[in-house]
């Protein structure tokens, strides 16, 4: 039951496409907003955290259609794969929904019609490109063409790749529809709008408030200041999603339906747990709402969000914490290069709790861009929490075990120190609160630094072997565990399943809200293995498995489609002109050798014979030959002119071609009896 002074607070995560896979991206966000509510529900408050899949758009519709099933059982799939996902990060939502749901659905109806009813929808004709043979209009990102400046070919409707020019996509030379290659006609259609600039005031107003971060409120500020624009919120039909009620044919964009899944994922765990949902959500709510996002959604979340809000009557957001985005090694995430982690990928070779504190190590209260540097990440941890932390625990245990039935002493040794730590607790409070989890991990490290230094002076190891220090060393331990112990409550937040063991070791539940008192003559359990050390290999493998799914996905010829704000993903029909295929230089080639790969256990390095030269290839087909000297001799066939690419454990100078859906079934091309390396394939 939270006590009287307990807050009520209500937290989102930015609500996924259901397009794609989570990648570490996404965990970057759901991490962060993960640990400040465990934090929040720690401290006794009532905090409630919810989230779901965005379902929406012509992206999802588009993907669906490729893959021949229902835009239906495409969400369905991405919102099971999606709740796995989060669920094994031990991301603790208390509800997961979709915005393809009843609930939002009858949300969006009643925040729509509130802002007609209000005069804030205006009702107009616009033109567009719209794609003849396949009935849908195109937005830039589904028009390409030649750059007008540069002349490179093949460019996407709104900015050239090669020289960097931004344009409009009528300013594209012989510009076609990226999804049936037709040429784009011009069509007029009514579109809705928001009329946003009605709010210019309330928003400034608000982001003035002092709530925003002060980078968030001075990029608000200028958009504020050069003018707002009414936001179009309808498309036309065929769209997934949901049709405008008094609107035949046209639907709501999904980025207006989109946050209103806050609300609809609310409600629907409201329905649940009979918690009053309109006190949350109604003009005069003391509830506290915040919503965590990214950098680049800002413009939905600070604007269009609080004004459609205030327009249909309910609450405003008290914040909006923005986060920066996640680079890899120093740079944006790339497929190419393996690091863009998908998070199944990460799970299927490392425990979540390593990049949880790894975030929690590096992520503060700005909107700073976060690295994650894969060598940083494997030293940090084993030396912060498997080396400093585990290794308080793990130096006393062994003797309270052996010498006293793993009971504490009855009296504490060091009542200031245990006291100190207990204090520290405030400090380490407002960190989280301010999400400056960075400085509440350098605390909490500064702490075990203590303690370590601590038993290093004492030495019950020494006292251990001495004549009459029994005493001695049950106390010295029994501190060592009170210590160990008020640091597991501090990175109970981030380590929640490390936590749990813990208690089970300590036989104490670890709850910050109940100020604790020393544990004396208190009886623990055996000690169990709180956390392993990372091994190199391990993110190797993960480096190596993401990089084989880019192989994968273009061996597969799989054609990415554009998502609705997407950047590295882009939309193709998938038929091709012979100019296209003859660009793809393919030759006999020869396997001289064939070796394991160290550290990459898909992978498989070849030497291939090229009649005029020898590359050296990097295959993921390790599984399917696991003994890979059978393959020497053997004829096959190469991609010749593919770029090279630097991989972790070399230089890729092509790739061969293989059929077969993955894992152990995989099965290499290979020519007739008669061909003869070099040879050209045509
Ligand atoms: N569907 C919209 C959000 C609607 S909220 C009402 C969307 N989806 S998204 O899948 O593209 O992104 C979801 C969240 O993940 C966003 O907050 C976005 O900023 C965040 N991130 C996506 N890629 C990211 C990184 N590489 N790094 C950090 N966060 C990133 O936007
Ligand atoms: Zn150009």
């Amino acid at each position: 039951m939270p006590a009287a002074s307990a807050r009520k607070i209500l937290v989102t995560s930015a609500l996924p496409y259901a397009n794609g896979s989570l990648h570490l991206g996404h965990l970057l966000e759901q991490v962060q907003t993960d640990i400040w509510v465990r934090f929040q529900k720690s401290r006794g408050h009532q905090c409630t955290y919810v989230c779901a899949d965005d379902a929406h758009g012509t992206a999802i519709m588009l993907t669906a259609e490729q893959q021949g099933i229902t835009a239906q059982q495409q969400i369905d799939n991405m919102h099971a794969e999606h709740s796995r996902d989060s669920a094994d990060f031990l991301i603790g939502f208390d509800n997961f929904y979709t915005t393809h749901s009843d609930e939002n659905r009858a949300f969006s109806n009643q925040i729509y019609t509130r802002l007609r009813d209000n005069g804030h929808i205006a009702v107009r004709e616009i033109t567009q490109a719209f794609d003849p043979e396949r009935q849908l209009f195109l937005s830039d990102r589904y028009i390409k063409g030649t750059c007008p400046r540069c002349k490179t070919a093949d460019q996407y409707g709104d900015n050239c790749e090669s020289c960097g020019a931004t344009y409009s996509p009528a300013e594209l030379i012989d510009a076609v529809s990226a999804l049936s290659g037709a040429t784009p006609i011009d069509k007029d259609s009514e579109h809705y709008f928001f009329t946003l600039p009605a709010f210019a005031d309330m928003l400034k107003e608000w982001t003035a408030s002092g709530t925003l971060q002060p980078q968030i409120a001075n990029k608000l500020g200028e958009w504020l200041e050069a003018g707002l624009q009414e936001w179009d919120i309808s498309r036309d039909a065929p769209y997934f999603g949901f049709e405008i009620p008094d609107a035949p044919g046209k639907y709501f964009y999904v980025w207006l339906d989109a946050p209103i899944g806050y609300m609809a994922s609310h409600q629907n765990l409201c329905n649940r747990t009979g918690d009053d949902f309109d006190s949350y959500w109604n003009k005069d709510s003391s509830a506290e709402l915040y919503h965590f996002i990214g950098k680049d959604i800002i413009n939905f979340h600070g604007l269009f969000w609080p004004a459609m809000l205030t327009s249909a009557d309910y609450r405003t957001p008290s914040a909006i914490f923005v986060h920066g985005f996640l680079t890899v090694n120093g740079t944006k995430m790339s497929k190419s290069r393996g690091t863009f982690i998908k998070a199944r990928t990460y799970l299927d070779h490392l425990d979540p709790e390593y990049l949880r504190y790894y975030f929690a190590a590096k992520l503060s209260g700005a909107v700073d861009d976060i690295d994650l540097n894969l060598e940083d990440f494997v030293q940090r941890v084993n030396s912060d929490v498997v080396g400093k932390v585990v290794n308080i625990a793990s130096r006393c245990a062994g003797f309270l075990r052996k010498r006293f039935d793993n009971q504490l002493s009855e009296h504490c040794a060091e009542p200031d120190m245990v006291q100190s730590f207990i204090a520290a607790g405030d400090d380490i409070a407002q960190l989280y609160e301010a999400r400056e989890f960075n400085k509440a991990i350098r605390e909490i490290i500064a702490l075990a630094d203590r303690a370590n230094q601590y038993i290093d002076e004492k030495k019950p190891w020494v006292l251990a072997r001495e004549e009459g220090k029994e005493a001695e060393v049950h106390e010295v331990c029994s501190v060592g565990i009170n210590l160990f112990r008020m640091l597991l409550v501090y990175l109970k937040p981030v380590l929640p399943a490390m936590a749990e063991r813990s208690e089970t070791f300590l036989q104490v539940s670890l709850d910050w809200n109940t100020n604790p008192q020393p544990l004396v003559g208190h009886q623990i359990n055996d000690f169990i293995p709180l956390m392993t050390r990372i091994e190199a290999a391990q993110v190797e493998a993960v480096v190596a498995a993401s990089a084989e799914q880019q192989n994968a996905a273009s061996q597969a010829a799989a054609v990415p489609v554009a998502t609705e704000t997407a950047t590295e993903t882009e939309a193709a029909d998938n038929t091709i002109t012979y100019d296209d295929f003859a660009k793809v230089e393919l030759r006999i080639a020869e396997i001289v050798a064939a070796e394991t790969v160290e550290g990459a256990d898909k992978l498989l390095c070849l030497t291939l014979n090229l009649g005029d030269s020898q590359r050296q290839v990097f295959a993921g087909i390790r599984q399917a030959y696991p003994q890979p000297q059978t393959l020497v001799g053997k004829m096959t066939v190469c991609v010749a002119n593919l770029a090279a690419r630097k991989m972790r454990f070399g230089v890729s100078e092509g790739m061969v071609l293989a059929a077969g859906p993955g894992g152990e079934n995989i099965y290499l091309l290979e020519p007739h009896a008669g061909a003869t390396p070099g040879m050209l394939v045509k």
